[in-house]
């Protein structure tokens, strides 16, 4: 009997392969930092029972009715806002992500954003590479203070949590909003809830962590950046398309508020030219969230666990 075949759509490291080598045969774009042309993708669907995709890929109705073996779609990532769940349902196709494993590391690089733009960390270091190091000043490159601030929290999920214990370790008061209250997190973080309106008038860090759902869409729009503070300090690790990116670039132009620090883009990758990179109080991160060398490696064999439980007809650890 020949080997179930799945598709990889990036490059990853042989040896986590190897492990599953007799059972499976693997096909990979071998390219690591190329997407797959969806040519290419269409030709290997064809023929996959498994695949490990990227969030970068789109897996959409049409992509799936060219799959007749597929039994799971196993995403690289936490989100899966890239996946028709409706269309992989109806052809029983299992979705899994990656939950829980990359949730400190990606709360470390909230936290680490929130605090690079802050601090101007990457405007000073640039200062200094740029040779305009003159001499010291009282309020050279000052930025605001990070403790005892308030953060607004915006989707107290796992990651939403994470980055509150790392709030309280910096003494700020921890504000959330999310679609149900979470008691054991008010209990163990003393984190407040507060209607979105509060959230955006009180908080001096805004930080977007909801997944991306029809009712989250540009929920950061006009409105939202005129209700917060104007020393607010917007950071978004979630998705790109949670923000309407031309009332941003309005609110941080005019100074309606003070910074923004970004991981997440609407259209991935952006040049560049992108308008939001041509202001000096953005910092801009190519959605590098979950990217620790130890957490990638453990989600991928979270996503090769999930499929190799599928194929065995058992229950993947992480279903959507
Ligand atoms: C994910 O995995 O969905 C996040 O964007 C982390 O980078």
């Amino acid at each position: 009997m020949s080997k179930p075949c799945i598709y990889i759509t990036r490059k990853i490291p042989g040896e986590l392969l190897e492990p599953y080598k007799d059972t499976f045969e693997f096909h990979m774009w071998e390219k690591e930092t190329e997407p797959v042309p969806h040519d290419v993708l269409l030709k290997e669907i064809a023929q996959a029972d498994g695949l490990l995709c990227m969030l970068s890929d789109q897996i959409d109705e049409a992509l799936l009715t060219e799959a007749p073996r597929l039994k799971i779609i196993a995403n690289l990532a936490v989100g899966y806002d890239n996946i028709d769940l409706d269309a992989a349902k109806s052809r029983d196709i299992i979705v899994t992500n990656t939950p829980d494993v990359l949730t400190e590391t990606t709360a470390d690089l909230g936290f680490a954003l929130l605090m690079a733009t802050a601090r101007r960390i990457v405007e000073a270091s640039n200062y200094v590479q740029a040779d305009q190091w003159e001499n010291w000043a009282p309020y050279l490159l000052a930025g605001s203070d990070i403790h005892h601030k308030t953060i607004g929290i915006v989707g107290m999920g796992r990651i939403g949590e994470a980055i509150a214990r790392r709030a309280k370790g910096f003494g700020m008061s921890v504000l959330y909003h999310n679609r149900s209250r979470k008691y054991e997190a008010e209990d163990e973080l003393q984190a407040t809830y507060v209607t979105m309106d509060h959230l955006l008038k009180e908080a001096d860090f805004v930080i977007s962590v909801v997944p991306l759902t029809s009712e989250t869409n540009k929920m950061f729009d006009v409105g939202a950046f005129q209700k917060m503070k104007s020393t607010a300090i917007f950071i978004n690790i979630s998705r790109g398309a949670t923000v309407d990116e031309s009332a941003l670039f309005e609110a941080l132009q005019t100074k309606q508020i003070k910074a923004a620090g970004l991981d997440v883009f609407e259209k991935e990758p952006i040049r560049n030219d992108h308008p939001l990179m041509k202001l000096d109080n953005v910092i801009c991160l190519p959605h590098i969230g979950s990217s620790s060398e130890e957490t990638r490696t453990i989600m991928i064999k979270l996503c090769l666990e999930n499929i190799s439980a599928v194929m065995d007809g058992k229950q993947p650890k992480t279903q959507v």
